[in-house]
C-alpha cells in the first residue's frame, strides 16, 4: 500500500432534500457561498493540501458541476476581449485547479455505496473523502494534519468536532481512547446518527476523511445500516476493530455545514465579511442592520 500522492473523492450525488425548493433542479454542491458554488471551496481545500486529481461521484441532473469545472471557450473569449482580466482569471480557475474526473452513482444507496464507486479510480492507494456540505476555513489545515497521522499511523483517519448533545443525532460518532498526541484519538467504535443517550461521546464524524484501500473490501460487503443506506462510519467500525485501527483528529477551527439553512446564511455572511471587495461595506450595513433587530 503506498500513502502519497492521494486522491480526493467527493460524493456529489445526494438528493439536497434538506434546501428544497433550491435544490429542486439545482445540486446543492453548486449553491453558491459568496460568489463560488460550495463544491469550489472543496476542491480549493484539497488543492492546498497537496492533492492534484479529484473524483466527484455524481447523480442525474449534476452536470452542471462538471461544467463548472470545465473551460468556457466563447466566454474566456469574450472576456479577454473586453480586456477584463479579474473576471477571466475567475472564469478560467476551476477549470485549472486540479485534474477533476467524474464517475455516476446511479442508484444512491448511501454514502458507503459512493466511496465504493471511486474503487477503481483510486486502485490500491490510500485516498481522502471530503463531503461537500462541510465547509473548513481556508485558514485551517485539517486534511494536510489528517494526512500525516494517515502517513505516520498507517490507519485510516477521520476528522472529529466536539458537538452539543441536541445535535449529536445529525452525526456518526466515536468512541475514543486518547493517543500520546493532543486532539489525536484512538477510535475504538463508531454509531451513525445515534440519539442523544446512545452516543458514545460528543466527538462527531465531520465530513473528511483519510481512508486506506482496505475499506473497500469492507463496503463490499456492508449491509445496509441507518435509513436502510450503507454506511460508511459502518464500515469504519468495522476498520476500527481491525488491525490498523482508525484514529481520529479533533478539529477546533471553523466549519460550517452549508447543507443546514442557517449554518449556509452565517457562511456567507462571514466570508463576505471577510473580503477586501465586500467586507467595509457590508460590515457597517450589518451594524445599522443589527440596530434594527
Ligand atoms: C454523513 C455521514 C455522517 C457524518 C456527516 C458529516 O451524514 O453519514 O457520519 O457525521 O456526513 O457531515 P449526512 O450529513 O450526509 O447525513
Amino acid at each position: 500500500m503506498s500513502n502519497l500522492p492521494i486522491k480526493a473523492v467527493i460524493p456529489a450525488a445526494g438528493l439536497g432534500t434538506r434546501f428544497l425548493p433550491a435544490t429542486k433542479a439545482m445540486p446543492k454542491e453548486m449553491l453558491p457561498v459568496v460568489d463560488k458554488p460550495a463544491i469550489q471551496y472543496v476542491v480549493e481545500e484539497a488543492v492546498k493540501a497537496g492533492i492534484d486529481d479529484v473524483l466527484v461521484i455524481i447523480g442525474r441532473r449534476k452536470n452542471s458541476i462538471s461544467d463548472h469545472f470545465d473551460s468556457v471557450p466563447e466566454l474566456e473569449a469574450q472576456l479577454e476581449l473586453k480586456g477584463d482580466a479579474t473576471k477571466l482569471a475567475q472564469v478560467m480557475a476551476p477549470s485549472e485547479l486540479a485534474d477533476i474526473h467524474f464517475v455516476r452513482q446511479g442508484d444512491p444507496k448511501g454514502l458507503g455505496h459512493a466511496v465504493l464507486r471511486a474503487k477503481s479510480h483510486v486502485g490500491d492507494h490510500s485516498f481522502a473523502v471530503m463531503l461537500g456540505d462541510d465547509l473548513i476555513d481556508a485558514k485551517e489545515d485539517l486534511l494536510s494534519r489528517m494526512i500525516d497521522q494517515h502517513t505516520k499511523r498507517g490507519a485510516s483517519v477521520v476528522a472529529l468536532m466536539e458537538v452539543p448533545p441536541e445535535h449529536i443525532h445529525l452525526y456518526g460518532v466515536a468512541q475514543i481512547e486518547p493517543t500520546d498526541e493532543d486532539d489525536v484519538v484512538r477510535i475504538t467504535g463508531m454509531v451513525e446518527k445515534p440519539s442523544r443517550e446512545e452516543a458514545p461521546s460528543n466527538l462527531a464524524v465531520i465530513g473528511r476523511y483519510v481512508l486506506s484501500p482496505d475499506i473497500f473490501p469492507i463496503l463490499e460487503h456492508t449491509a445496509p445500516g441507518k435509513g436502510g443506506e450503507i454506511q460508511l462510519t459502518d464500515a469504519l467500525e468495522e476498520q476500527a476493530r481491525g488491525e490498523g485501527g482508525v484514529y481520529g483528529v479533533v478539529f477546533r477551527g471553523r466549519r460550517f455545514d452549508t447543507g443546514a439553512k442557517l449554518d449556509y446564511i452565517e457562511a456567507i455572511v462571514q466570508l463576505a465579511c471577510e473580503r477586501e471587495d465586500l467586507g467595509p461595506e457590508l460590515r457597517a450595513w450589518l451594524k445599522d442592520f443589527a440596530k434594527t433587530l
